[in-house]
């Protein structure tokens, strides 16, 4: 689909809009993590209808040849494995909710080379090096710490040496008035690892991890989309 000047105009109101309609109706600070993405799943599914510009823009960064496997950790209702399998990639989506997996499971097609399963994040059943590439989107936001950096490492082992890890996740707030407004907004929503993340930062993280950034791009100055060349 071609993205008309007048659409683009819209993408930061369906994005304002969405942010506003998530805080009302889900606080993942006051319960269980995946207790409310299981009930909250159909819900947050309507985000394909707002986030699929930053979907196919993800999944075109990867930038792998076709038929490439690729694993999508903490896919959720799998909105990003889907364009990464529509680009020809053979993706694998897991995810801890049953509830998420069953809103991807409705994106299932013949057509694409695309499969879900119920995994931890921080114990993937996959023996080392099982894929070209590993991605995560909007995802490690939400974790705590620990989870984060034990999602990291899974990610590092079953990627194999060379292949890509991919991380979709918000940007530290910069200048402008569009991100800084969107940083107040998700603020108010996010669960309380949104802060944290946010103060320690991404791309410092990834450092840390001796992850060294191979390329960046961003989305609308709130999204920003890291592609890491696994080095183990
Ligand atoms: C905000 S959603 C993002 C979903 C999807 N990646 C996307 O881009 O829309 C976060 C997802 O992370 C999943 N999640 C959280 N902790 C996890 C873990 N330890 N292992 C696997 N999935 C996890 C949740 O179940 C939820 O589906």
């Amino acid at each position: 689909m071609t993205f008309g000047p007048e659409l683009e105009t819209l993408v930061p109101v369906y994005f304002y809009c969405y942010n506003l309609f998530m805080q009302f109706f889900c606080s993942p600070s006051k319960e269980d993590i995946t207790a409310v993405f299981d009930r909250w799943a159909w819900l947050y599914d309507f985000e394909k209808y707002f986030f699929f510009p930053l979907r196919r823009k993800a999944a075109k960064f990867l930038g792998l040849p076709i038929n490439s496997k690729v694993l999508d950790v903490a896919t959720g209702t799998g909105a990003q494995a889907y364009e990464l399998a529509r680009l020809g990639y053979d993706v694998t989506g897991a995810d801890l909710s049953s509830g998420m997996l069953a809103q991807a499971a409705k994106k299932l097609s013949p057509n694409l080379k695309l499969k879900f399963l119920q995994a931890d994040a921080t114990k993937l059943p996959f023996p080392d090096d099982s894929f070209d590439a590993s991605t995560v989107s909007l995802a490690l936001h939400d974790m705590s710490f620990e989870v984060e950096i034990g999602t990291l490492n899974e990610m590092k082992r079953v990627t194999k040496s060379g292949g890509i890890i991919l991380i979709v996740d918000y940007s530290e707030p910069s200048m402008g008035f569009v991100p800084k407004l969107s940083h107040e907004i998700v603020r108010l929503y996010e669960s309380p690892n949104y802060l944290s993340f946010i103060q320690l930062g991404l791309l410092g993280l990834l450092e840390k991890m001796g992850l060294s950034i191979q390329s960046k791009t961003g989305f609308l100055g709130v999204v920003q989309i890291v592609k890491v060349v696994n080095s183990e």
